[in-house]
C-alpha cells in the first residue's frame, strides 16, 4: 500500500451511472482523503445525491471502481464490503428519520441491525450521541414530527454516528435551516472532526459551509469532478460552470456593498 492509498478514505475512478438513456456521471474521478471535510457542490439535478448513493451502494454502476478505506466495493468479498458498510453514517437529502420511531429509537436502529446488545447499553449509546450532536436526553422519547427542522438534522446526525464512524455522507445537512442554526451545525461538523477524525463527505449549497468548514470543495458539472481543491483555488478556476457559480450574480450578493 502506497502512501497515497493510506491517505485516501474514499477513491472513485471512471465511474459511470445512467439510468436508461440519461448518463448521470460520466467518467468520475474523485478522492476523498482521510480525515478531511470534503464539500461537493454541482447543478441541481447534476448528479450529486446520486453520485453519493452510488459509493454507498443504493445505486448499481456501470462501469467504474469505487474504493473505500483501501476495500473496493462490490469486487471484494461480501463480508468485506459488509464490514466497509458498518464504517460509514449517512445523513441523507430528504432527512429520513423514520417517523413511526422515536428519536432514540432512531438513533439505534443501526445498532439493532448490525449488533447485539443489550438494551441497555443501547440506551445509553443513544443518550451519548444525542448529547455529542447538542440534543437532550429527553428529545430522545419525542417523534421526528415533534421536532424542529434543525433538531431533525441533528437527530439525522446523531443516527449516522451511531456506529462510530470513520466517514460521514451528509446530504445537504444545513438546507432549510436559518443561518444561525446551519452556522451551529457547521461549527458541531468541524468539532466532530477534529475530536472524532471524522472523514466527512458533504454535498451542500451552503456558501457559508464551503467557506468556513470544508477542507476542500469538488465541482460537479456534466458528470464530472471539474475541479477540486480548497476554496481559494475553487474562486480562481477558469471553468465556466465553476466561475458562474462562485462568481455569479447570486454569489455576488453575499458581498457587501461598499458606498
Ligand atoms: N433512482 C433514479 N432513477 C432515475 N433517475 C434518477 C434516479 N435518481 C436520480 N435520478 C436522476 O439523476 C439526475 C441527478 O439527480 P441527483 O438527485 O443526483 O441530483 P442532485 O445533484 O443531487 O440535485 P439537487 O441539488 O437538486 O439535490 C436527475 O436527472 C435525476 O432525475
Ligand atoms: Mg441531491
Amino acid at each position: 500500500m502506497d502512501d497515497l492509498e493510506r491517505s485516501s478514505a474514499i477513491r472513485v475512478t471512471d465511474l459511470i451511472v445512467g439510468f436508461g438513456r440519461q448518463v448521470v456521471l460520466n467518467e468520475l474521478c474523485l478522492e476523498v482523503r482521510r480525515g478531511e471535510i470534503l464539500g461537493l457542490v454541482g447543478a441541481s439535478g447534476g448528479g450529486k445525491s446520486v453520485l453519493m448513493r452510488t459509493i454507498i451502494g443504493l445505486i448499481p454502476r456501470r462501469s467504474g471502481t469505487i474504493e473505500v478505506m483501501g476495500i473496493p466495493l462490490g469486487r471484494a468479498d461480501e463480508r468485506a464490503t459488509q464490514d466497509v458498510a458498518t464504517r460509514w453514517g449517512i445523513l441523507f437529502q430528504q432527512g429520513a428519520l423514520f417517523s413511526s420511531l422515536t428519536v432514540k429509537q432512531n438513533v439505534q436502529f443501526p445498532l439493532r441491525e448490525n449488533l447485539q446488545m443489550s438494551p441497555g447499553l443501547m440506551d445509553e449509546i443513544a443518550i451519548a450521541k444525542l448529547e455529542m450532536v447538542g440534543l437532550r436526553a429527553e428529545d430522545g422519547d419525542k417523534f421526528p414530527a415533534e421536532l424542529s427542522g434543525g433538531m431533525t438534522k441533528r437527530a439525522a446526525l446523531a443516527r449516522a454516528l451511531a456506529l462510530d464512524p470513520a466517514i460521514v455522507f451528509l446530504d445537504e445537512p444545513t438546507s432549510g435551516l436559518d443561518p444561525i442554526s446551519a452556522g451551529d451545525f457547521d461549527a458541531l461538523i468541524k468539532t466532530l472532526q477534529q475530536t472524532l477524525g471524522l472523514t466527512v463527505f458533504m454535498v451542500t449549497h451552503d456558501l457559508a459551509s464551503l467557506n468556513t468548514v470544508c477542507d476542500r470543495v469538488a465541482a460537479l458539472a456534466d458528470g464530472k469532478i471539474v475541479a477540486i481543491g480548497p476554496m481559494s483555488d475553487l474562486l480562481r478556476s477558469e471553468h465556466p460552470w465553476v466561475k458562474a457559480y462562485f462568481h455569479g450574480k447570486r454569489s455576488q450578493m453575499l458581498q457587501p456593498k461598499v458606498s
